[in-house]
């Protein structure tokens, strides 16, 4: 008979997550009930949140040991018992790392064949939906204006500099040195900033001369206030996300000064979830799509090949070893 195979969150960790937070188990295949689809999951995404849901309530509940570790992916139906799904339709949901899962028809989004899987999971789904919301809603960018995005090769820091370059500002990005060169030459940043290098606050002074007028935050931590620090009055900083602090065992309480800079310079510090936009999903996802389409936009994606790699590609992604969105082929 048929098994599914599943990672189980097993252990919290202490700092950095690795392997050893996990154990790999066989389970009997799930039966869905009236009302449910079983699924075979196809691509499962990695997302820094997830080393997030580990340690506490975040925007969903505490994952605890024992727990299928959770995550989004994408997947095939394989049979169906609610209304409006047939065998072979293209579905995403929350399944958590297993190779099948049966849902509730209602938790599934059924998506358009057309479109690449692994678009699916990035540019055109969360990945996607998060640059371009916190980019253009949150940080409104103008032309000629200087855009900074940290985490700039990554799946979301990817995806919100080429859309700032779009809206006619000069886009600078940070990330570890061997991704600099990257951002330049494949996606078309006008400059990039190591900030593993030292000097934070000049090598961004350099690479900003006009200074910095949005600043997208996928990092927090150390990179967040030297960006403060280079910050134009008016300036305006979209914060999605603190990754700094999500793998360790000592979260910096942030920069400080920060208020301070706040004030004299009439700085707006915005905070979003993405799905505070979900009603104008379609606004975002044609606009991701035809970008894509026409080449004005490049969706770098990072695929690890084996179900068995999950905890070393989430683990990867705290090393910084992907360039655009992180998923497993399942
Ligand atoms: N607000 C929302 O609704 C929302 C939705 C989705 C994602 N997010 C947030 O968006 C951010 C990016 O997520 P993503 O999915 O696009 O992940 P990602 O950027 O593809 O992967 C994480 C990247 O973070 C960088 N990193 C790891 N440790 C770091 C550290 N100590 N300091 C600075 N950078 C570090 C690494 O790149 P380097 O090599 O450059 O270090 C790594 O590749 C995260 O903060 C995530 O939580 C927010």
């Amino acid at each position: 008979m048929a098994t599914n195979k599943q990672w189980i969150y097993a252990r919290k960790p202490n700092a950095q997550v690795g392997p050893g937070n996990f154990d790999l188990r066989e389970a009997a295949m799930p039966q869905p009930k009236d009302g449910e689809v079983l699924v075979r999951t196809t691509l499962l995404s990695l997302d820094p949140a997830s080393r997030a849901w580990m340690q506490g309530q975040t925007y969903r509940s505490q994952l605890n040991p024992g727990d299928v570790m959770a995550g989004w992916g994408l997947g095939e139906v394989v049979e169906s018992k609610a209304p409006g799904f047939v065998p072979g339709d293209l579905v995403s949901a929350d399944y958590g790392w297993q190779q099948y899962a049966a849902l509730p028809g209602r938790a599934l989004t059924k998506h358009d064949k057309a479109h690449k899987p692994e678009h699916i999971l990035g540019v055109l789904g969360i990945t996607g939906l998060t640059a371009y919301f916190g980019l253009l809603d949150v940080g409104r960018p103008r032309p000629g204006e200087t855009v900074l995005v940290s985490g700039a090769a990554g799946a979301v820091g990817s995806i919100a500099g080429q859309i700032a370059k779009l809206m006619g500002c000069r886009v600078v990005g940070t990330t570890r040195a061997d991704k600099c060169q990257w951002l330049v030459d494949e996606l078309g940043f006008d400059a990039a900033v190591d900030y593993t290098a030292g000097n934070l606050v000049g090598a961004i002074k350099a690479a900003c001369p006009r200074g910095v007028d949005v600043y997208f935050d996928n990092t927090g931590g150390e990179v967040l206030g030297a960006a403060l620090n280079r910050m134009n009055v008016w300036g305006r900083v979209a914060c999605c996300g603190a990754v700094a602090n999500y793998d360790t065992a000592t979260p910096s309480g942030g920069p400080a000064g920060v208020p301070g800079f706040l004030v004299t310079k009439r700085i707006r510090m915005e905070g979003f979830v993405v799905m505070d936009f979900y009603a104008r999903r379609r606004e975002a996802e044609t606009a991701l799509a035809t970008w894509v389409e026409q080449g004005k936009i490049k969706a770098p994606v990072d695929v690890v090949e084996g179900f068995d790699k999950m905890p070393e590609a989430l683990a990867g992604m705290f090393a910084g070893k992907n360039r655009g969105k992180l998923m497993v082929r399942v």
